[in-house]
């Protein structure tokens, strides 16, 4: 049998069954990759108007069933996010994170309840109905009952003052006391990607006192106090291999998360893996990243069809077409930042992070032209999970 028609076999497969063997799901991500460095002249170009959407015909078949998924359940809506990174103080040191403690070149700063409740103004009158609550993992708002309380008093305030919206928190590992305190509070979803499901990778990923069995505790300990819970990884780090995805993929069959968070990794450098020089250090080429990441962008709108999967801030840093890119391969939600902009410049986590601009209306006008020109439209939604 020849590649495409495995292929269109695949694809059909994964559509129906919503799942794959791990030697299936092997053989799709071999296809792709072998299609791609085999014949470039049966590239196909998915939309005119990008340049960059050229695909081959085997991923054109992967992209035409995700967007199958998509439309069943979300249409062609996308919905807002709007992401405050309140804080980059953090004291975790992640090899690849911008913000890790260990890097004392950036200005720490964090944002007191008044900004915080600004940025939400400016939001909700731009449609925002989702405020994004990012952060490092701040001692200042940390486990302890006052760290809680300075956070609950931020939400409570966020949640009152816009009783129509959510309030997403992605601040890391907690207790399930202080997830819980939060909770009641008003926050209804939350952020936290696993990273890694693999030992060993997140091993690679993390310094030793960080451990993926806390991350997962914390995962289902969220899901168990009912907040909507988003997991995720990045695409193309130093380490990360075939394998690793597929293991990523099943770990997110068994938590079933109601959103899944994935960009490619930029190196930041002043981190240990931006500074390396080591070939094995720099992870995946950028043609690569952006590949492989709107291909598993696919896979996951397939595999979980009621998802919220955002276009992430890092594959529209990595490609001027990225953002439009991870819609057509099967993303339904967009995050533009709201922080403050001399916020932004000190939330470095990755180099060249891009800035939307949507936090004004003029840049909010900019960004629904480009949406719709692709043949989807933002709408002002709170956006819930559809049940599944
Ligand atoms: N490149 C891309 N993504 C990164 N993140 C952290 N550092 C980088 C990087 N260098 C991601 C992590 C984290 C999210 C907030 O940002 O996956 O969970």
């Amino acid at each position: 049998m020849n590649k495409l028609s495995r292929m269109a076999e695949l694809v059909g497969l994964l559509e129906k069954e919503q799942t794959l063997t791990d030697s299936d799901l092997r053989e799709l991500f071999d296809i792709l990759a072998e299609s791609c460095s085999e014949d470039a002249d049966r590239c196909v170009q998915i939309r005119e108007e990008i340049p960059a959407a050229r695909c081959t015909e085997e991923e054109a078949l992967l992209y035409a069933a995700a967007r199958r998924a998509r439309e069943k359940y979300y249409g062609n809506d996308v919905y807002l996010r709007g992401l405050i990174e309140f804080t980059n103080y953090c004291r975790n040191n992640c090899y690849y994170c911008g913000i890790r403690t260990g890097n004392t070149r950036i200005d720490r700063y964090r944002l007191d309840k008044d900004t915080i409740l600004e940025c939400c103004r400016e939001g909700y009158a731009l449609g925002f109905r989702t405020f994004v609550l990012q952060g490092g993992e701040d001692p200042y708002f940390a486990n302890s009952i006052n760290g809680d309380e300075r956070l609950c008093d931020i939400v409570s305030s966020i949640h009152g003052e816009f009783p129509d919206c959510a309030v997403t928190l992605s601040i890391g590992e907690r207790s399930r006391e202080s997830y819980q305190r939060l909770f009641d509070a008003g926050a209804r979803r939350y952020l936290l990607r696993h990273e890694a499901a693999s030992p060993d990778l997140y091993r690679t990923l993390h310094p030793s006192e960080m451990s993926l069995e806390n991350r997962k505790r914390c995962l289902y300990d969220l899901k168990e106090i009912g907040y909507q819970v988003g997991a995720g990884l990045m695409v193309g780090p130093p380490g990360q291999t075939t394998e690793h995805l597929i293991e990523d993929l099943k770990y997110l069959q068994e938590l079933q998360p109601d959103m899944i968070g994935i960009g490619p990794y930029i190196p930041q450098a002043d981190t240990p893996f931006g500074r390396s020089t080591a070939k094995c250090a720099q992870g995946l080429d950028k043609t690569q990243k952006l590949q492989l990441t709107l291909r598993l962008l696919a896979v996951l709108r397939i595999l979980f069809p009621y998802a919220l999967i955002p276009s992430t801030t890092a594959l529209a840093s990595l490609d001027p077409h990225g953002r439009i890119l991870g819609l057509q391969a099967g993303a339904n939600v967009i995050m533009p930042n709201l922080s403050p902009a001399s916020a932004r410049e000190n939330y470095s986590i990755y180099d060249n992070k891009l800035y939307t601009g949507a936090e004004s209306a003029q840049g909010m006008t900019a960004l629904q032209k480009q949406v719709e020109a692709a043949g989807y439209q933002i709408v002002t939604d709170i956006g819930d999970v559809k049940c599944h």
